[in-house]
């Protein structure tokens, strides 16, 4: 049996005050079943472990270097988010990858570089709406996910999986519970064949999850939580949400 994992993506979002009002509410919402963790601005990491230190809440980051250490202005490592306590670290966001130019390849050594400090890569791979109306969705999030299987070799039944179709993400557009379960039931048997685990490992569905569509969603055989961007930042919908997956 797999446990639900609900992770709240916070992107450029938030404020000392607004990180504190949201967090005591999600501590004080406890318990509400399942792993739950979030994701913020590498600049709130610490005062988010802080918070959050001794509740069963778990946080991350949004992005981390593939470089161990070095001469890499503005990138953060993965040590140092260790050092900062971080279980998850998000890797190949579609906006990373769209606004950034991430290739498949720095995706696969990001994950690489966490899972060596001991941090959860939550590897995202989706498709654009080009894509989909293409008819290339399985060719598009298999190779994305093969190149970060490839390079984890036998680490790779230790990741996490965020399947978020492009056009879903921030537009209110959500995939349907079946569209969004036939892609994880591929994502699954892709996983399972390369590590053996895939009935183990956790895949979440993220783009407009909302505490009205999250059971529906949650309730697919191969979808095991959720990843929030919009409605993270809002503690009642946020633990909705958990609680939809439970
Ligand atoms: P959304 O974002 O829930 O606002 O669609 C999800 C994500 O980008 O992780």
């Amino acid at each position: 049996m797999r446990r639900k994992l609900v992770v709240g993506n916070w992107k450029m979002h938030g404020s000392r005050p607004a990180n504190a009002e949201l967090l005591a509410a999600l501590v004080a919402a406890r318990p509400y079943g399942g792993d739950v963790a979030v994701c913020v601005p590498f600049v709130y990491i610490q005062e988010t472990a802080a918070t959050l230190a001794g509740s069963d809440l778990r946080w991350g980051a949004q992005d981390v270097s593939a470089h161990e250490q070095g001469a890499y202005t503005g990138e953060v490592s993965a040590a140092m988010l260790a050092e900062c306590g971080c279980r998850y670290a998000l890797v190949g966001h579609s906006e990373r990858r769209a606004y950034h130019g991430e290739s498949d390849a720095l995706v696969a050594g990001k994950a690489q570089a966490a899972l060596a400090r001991g941090i959860t890569p939550i590897v995202c791979v989706g498709e654009t709406l080009e894509q989909r109306d293409a008819g290339e969705t399985e060719a598009v999030v298999k190779r994305q996910l093969s190149v970060v299987i490839h390079q984890l070799a036998h680490c790779a039944s230790e990741i996490v999986v965020a399947y978020e179709p492009v056009w879903a993400i921030g537009t209110g557009r959500t995939a349907t519970p079946e569209q969004a379960q036939s892609v994880h039931a591929l994502l699954r048997a892709q996983l399972q064949a390369a590590t053996g685990h895939g009935e183990r490992m956790r895949i979440l569905y993220g783009g407009s999850v909302k505490a009205d569509n999250a059971a529906t969603l949650f309730a697919q055989p191969d979808i095991d939580g959720g990843l929030i961007g919009g409605a993270s930042l809002k503690a009642a919908d946020f633990i909705a949400i958990c609680r939809a997956a439970n």
